[in-house]
């Protein structure tokens, strides 16, 4: 079956896991554009490296690196903290390392989602410890209340509600990754 080029619908629109939609692709988009400016008047004249975190990073650094400004580097690393379900197993583990060197770099860690904080605490320190410049953060979204002590949240996004979000990089057990919009899972 052909898709309909002039209807909006998507793969994902008769599913009914899916709730409603959280934040559409504009408004995703705009926040984005924003982050980018307050970014680039941040890092002038400074070495920023982007860290981008996969998988669930992976489209908001897309989009973030080309609306910053400035000549950016960018790296990636892969972590695991939650297997194929919606809660938190409590472990963090490095999947794939960084291929670059921090020395003198102001990293910039970008990140989906900040549930729990475990994974960004974690990462946080465990860049600190290889002589960069600078560590912060940019998480595209924070859960509400969820924001432990010590963890500072540089660059936010948009704080949603304690739910379950699909949808802009964001999977439940690899689904859902390239919806243009982030939706609540229902399950
Ligand atoms: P934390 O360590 O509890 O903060 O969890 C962070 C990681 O868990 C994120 O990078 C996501 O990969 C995943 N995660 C947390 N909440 C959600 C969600 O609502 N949808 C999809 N993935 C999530
Ligand atoms: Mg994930």
């Amino acid at each position: 079956m052909e898709l309909d080029s002039s209807t909006s619908a998507s793969w994902a629109d008769f599913d009914p896991a899916l709730g409603e939609i959280l934040l559409t692709s504009t408004q995703i988009q705009e926040k984005i554009a924003k982050l980018g400016d307050v970014i680039a008047k941040d890092y002038r004249n400074r070495s920023l490296l982007m860290v981008g975190v996969l998988k669930g990073a992976l489209f908001f650094i897309a989009d973030l690196a080309r609306a910053v400004n400035l000549p950016v580097e960018v790296d990636f690393m892969a972590v695991s903290s939650y297997g194929v379900t919606t809660k938190t197993s409590g472990v963090v583990r490095i999947v794939k390392d960084l291929d670059l060197d921090l020395t003198g770099k102001d990293v910039l860690i970008v990140e989906d989602v900040v549930d729990s904080g475990l994974t960004l605490s974690y990462l946080v320190r465990n860049l600190r410890a290889r002589n960069a410049s600078s560590v912060e953060v940019c998480a595209l979204l924070v859960k509400d209340g969820m924001q432990p002590d010590g963890l500072e949240v540089s660059y936010t996004g948009f704080v949603i509600p304690r739910v379950f979000v699909v949808g802009y990089g964001l999977d439940l057990a690899e689904r859902y990754r390239n919806l243009p919009h982030i939706a609540v899972y229902k399950g």
